[in-house]
């Protein structure tokens, strides 16, 4: 390849906000390589796809979607990266062969060589090396995009190994990064312009406590906290407006988070944090590690706090075994906890995990029955919920045009609701007050006061 023409980019992702993360990742290195982004893949000498797994559905659609690409892309290179490339490695290339590249998700930084071996005349390239010590990719602020809104993440992997998820295969080992390397990252964002930062970990309560050393931190162990004293030194040292995380974990959530956002206003009233089953007996099954009881003693800390924080959690219906009763009780859980919001997913075998040989399947159609009656639940209690903020003002950072009308802008409340307004006096990267005038079944929308 001709190194003086600017080399095209198409770069497409799925899943979590690791994921989109990492694809910020992997387009800075590859801009550093002389690549330019492009919408059209058709116009691209590199496609890379950043792929997710995490459902049957999402991993059907990667290849599909190298289907569609190859017609349009002719001798383009064609790579897959994240989830699926990391889980299924060599077996990438077998059902595709026209994937060139495969990186996995410690891999990124891979990326230099990896293109190297490509223009140098090799058919395929693959590294999808984990490592229980594998250095955290970090991004020079000064080359991000600055955004008004960021993720910095804090921990990568997980080791909870819950009986149906596929992410401890395709993340590898819990890694919590240095706590001076966040609160550097986190000052340097706000500087450049950035008001929000999100806090990014399958598990962030976890933080500090497992697999906290990498080889070449090993023997200073004051370089990790708790969680919630992390949450107490970006809020206190980093200048942002406003700090968000996700994901929290019931069983290492502790109330100490909770005080530590009573003490900083720039910690934002909202904790996503998924219970996956209201029954004790497919928690267990499930290996979440707590009971309904416990989780329910989470959600009072979160309720008894001086704030008004929201809580959004997550769901899986139709987990093996589950039966009518279980079900039951996974909606009186949802029905008590009142959710601001509410990510519902039916169950999906993945491979390598423990829940995939479980006998007791719950049929398709019960679990579509059982799917749209959770549904309905949750359009009931989030349209109470929501209602309360009719005439209230809410604080808005703005952050872009809004997709249904270019008069609008949009941005999201600390307790992360969308709120679309009308725009004028309103410029990205302002955080305004807004008057709600009209309920949206998943939105707010408002005037400026
Ligand atoms: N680390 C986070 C979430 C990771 S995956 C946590 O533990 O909460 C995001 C969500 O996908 C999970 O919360 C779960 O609800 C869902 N999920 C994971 N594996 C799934 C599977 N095999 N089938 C259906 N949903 C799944
Ligand atoms: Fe998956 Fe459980 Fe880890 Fe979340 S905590 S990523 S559900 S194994
Ligand atoms: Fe999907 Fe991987 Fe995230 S499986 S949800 S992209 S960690």
């Amino acid at each position: 390849m001709d190194s003086s023409h600017n080399k095209k980019l198409y770069l497409e992702t799925w899943g979590c906000q690791m994921n989109v993360h990492d694809s910020e990742k992997a387009s800075h290195i590859l801009e550093g390589l002389g690549y330019e982004q492009t919408s059209d893949p058709g116009a691209a000498d590199l496609v890379l796809l950043n792929t997710c797994m995490v459902r049957e559905k999402a991993e059907r659609k990667v290849y599909s979607r190298i289907g569609n690409i190859r017609n349009a892309a002719g001798r383009r290179i064609i790579g897959v990266m994240g989830c699926v490339a990391q889980a299924e490695a060599e077996r990438v290339f077998e059902r595709s062969p026209d994937v060139r590249l495969v990186v996995g998700t410690q891999s990124i930084g891979k990326l230099p060589e990896l293109v190297a071996q490509l223009e140098s005349g090799f058919h395929r390239a693959i590294d999808v090396r984990l490592s229980k010590d594998a250095d955290f990719v970090e991004l020079a602020p000064e080359k991000r995009r600055a955004g008004v809104v960021a993720f910095i993440t804090i921990t990568e992997g997980c080791d909870k190994f819950c009986s149906y998820c596929i992410v401890p295969f395709t993340r590898g080992r819990e890694r919590s990064r240095p706590a001076s390397s966040i609160v550097a990252e986190a000052k340097a964002l706000a500087s450049r312009g950035v008001k929000e930062v999100h806090l990014l970990g399958q598990n962030v309560n976890s933080y500090g406590l497992s697999g906290r050393r990498t080889s070449k931190t090993k023997d200073n162990d004051s370089e990790w906290t708790t969680f919630a004293d992390l949450l107490d030194r970006v809020a206190s040292e980093s200048g942002l407006s406003r700090i968000k995380f996700t994901t929290s974990y019931p069983k290492d959530f502790t109330a100490d988070i909770v005080n530590v956002i009573e003490n900083h206003t720039n910690l934002c009233e909202w904790i996503h944090l998924p219970a996956q089953s209201g029954s004790d007996r497919i928690l267990r099954m499930m290996r979440r590690g707590y009971t309904r009881r416990d989780y329910l003693d989470r959600i009072s800390y979160i309720k008894q706090s001086t704030r008004d924080i929201s809580i959004t959690g997550d769901f899986i219906i139709g987990f093996p075994g589950e039966t009518e009763d279980d079900f039951a009780q996974s909606l009186e859980l949802a029905a008590e906890v009142e959710y601001d919001g509410l990510y519902i997913f039916n169950y999906s075998p993945r491979p390598h995990t423990p829940a995939a040989a479980f006998a007791d399947t719950v049929p398709d159609s019960i679990k579509a029955e059982r799917f749209a009656r959770m549904q309905e639940l949750q359009r009931r209690i989030q349209s109470r919920r929501y209602s309360r903020y009719l005439g209230m003002v809410v604080e808005v950072l703005v952050e872009g045009e809004s997709a249904r009308s270019g008069q609008d802008l949009t941005g999201h409340t600390r307790c992360q609701k969308v709120v679309n307004f009308k725009g004028g006096r309103a410029a990205v990267g302002d955080i305004v007050n807004i008057r709600v005038t009209e309920l949206r079944a998943n939105s707010l929308y408002g005037e400026q006061v």
